[in-house]
């Protein structure tokens, strides 16, 4: 179903802003919770993909847990209304004071990538007389095929630990009573729209379950991570992503054992078709061989096509004409600052509303002031009145 805007009401708005939509964000929730609940999967929305404070507290009320990089992320999820048992803590580089954040509030498990991360995590925990809890971020060498930037799960990346190390790591754990292992985090990277590169990831975990429980060591939680992808094609006849096909994978190929906890970061596939950027178009520009659209919103506001040469439909709110094509692009002093080249587009003009779609996930959550900018405005469906 087309997704409508409220063109009447956008106009009495500064452009460009963020706008979502609260009945696609809340279909989305429906959809993972009752998908979860039927394998008794536990989620936990990865806060860096939208931490908006009304956005943060929809999902928690849905029922979700957190899944925090940062001190910053705990501090925002908290008082969203997330519970500190269902927050969970990775990052490479956490700093002395986001761990002690972490060990106050009882947050349910550090993610650790490295064993120097070990010590200290195990250092401030017996400082404060407490028992952090741990997963070991695995680094699974499967190759997700999606963007280098965003791939995350090979062996020259920076994040997890590599499976060689684990023996040193499991010894260093067993050398803190400050440290108790409970269990594995995998991440192999984001916007994955096949299904094949998370066969590779189970054939891993399983692999990595037999050779510690050869050691005795049962593992209470196994964390796969986030990486759904979403349809940028095509985010009004998908706006919700598939997972059931998602979960359905992971319980074919990993089964759980009795008392085995299976959880899961998604954070794209949770926001990213709820959200639109909303901008003006400022001057149709007439090049030599092209014609440009030039709109008020910039890699300022939306960063994922100059960063990672994204894809987002483009739509013309105020225009019904027949199309023609356009290089649309933004005002931010930087030959990257273009959002999609030869993009076929409603006859456009001065003052047009343009929606840039599914823009929800790392959208707002990146956006910058450079060119000393204003940050974008945030609107919901629900509370637009105005
Ligand atoms: N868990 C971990 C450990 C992660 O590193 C990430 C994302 C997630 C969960 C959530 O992944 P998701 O379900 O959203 O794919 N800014 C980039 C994406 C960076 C993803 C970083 N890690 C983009 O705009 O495409």
């Amino acid at each position: 179903m087309k997704q409508q805007f409220p063109l009447e009401k956008f106009k009495q708005l500064q452009t460009p802003f963020y706008y979502y939509d609260m009945d696609v964000l809340e279909k989305t929730l429906e959809a993972v919770t009752n998908e979860a609940n039927k394998h008794n999967y536990h989620i936990h929305y990865a806060v860096k993909a939208n931490a908006n404070p009304r956005i943060l507290s929809v999902i928690s009320k849905a029922g979700l847990g957190a899944d925090c990089v940062s001190g910053g992320e705990i501090q925002a999820a908290l008082k969203a209304g997330f519970p500190a048992e269902k927050i969970v803590f990775a990052g490479v580089g956490k700093a002395d004071w986001e761990i002690n954040l972490g060990l106050d509030e009882n947050i349910s498990c550090f993610n650790v990538e490295s064993i120097p991360e070990l010590e200290v995590i195990g250092e401030l925990a017996a400082a404060k007389g407490k028992v952090a809890r741990i997963a070991i971020r695995i680094n699974p060498e499967v190759d997700a095929h999606t963007h280098h930037h965003i791939t995350t799960g090979t062996k020259e990346d920076k994040f997890g630990i590599n499976i060689e190390q684990i023996d040193k790591v499991i010894d260093k754990i067993d050398s803190f009573s400050s440290l108790k292992l409970t269990g594995m985090h995998f991440h192999i990277g984001s916007q994955i729209t096949e299904m094949e590169p998370f066969a590779g990831l189970f054939v891993k975990a399983v692999e990595l379950e037999r050779y510690l429980s050869q050691r005795r060591i049962f593992l209470e939680n196994i964390n796969f991570g986030g990486g759904l992808g979403i349809d940028y094609k095509h985010p009004d006849s998908n706006p919700v992503p598939d997972f059931k096909a998602w979960f359905e994978i992971f319980r074919k190929y990993f089964p759980a054992r009795p008392g085995q906890q299976v959880h899961f970061e998604p954070g794209r596939s949770i926001v990213g078709q709820c959200g639109s950027l909303i901008s003006k178009v400022l001057y149709v520009k007439e090049g030599v061989f092209k014609r440009f659209v030039v709109l008020d919103a910039g890699f300022t506001e939306l960063i994922r096509p100059a960063f990672y040469d994204a894809y987002h439909e483009i739509e013309n709110l105020s225009s019904d004409e027949t199309q023609d094509i356009y290089d649309v692009v933004g005002p931010i002093c930087e030959s990257s600052d273009i959002f999609a080249k030869a993009c076929k587009l409603n006859k456009a003009h001065r003052g047009d509303y343009i929606a840039l779609r599914s823009a929800g996930a790392y959208g707002e959550v990146m956006a910058m002031q450079y060119n000393c900018r204003k940050l974008p405005g945030v609107y919901f469906s629900d509370s637009i009145e105005i």
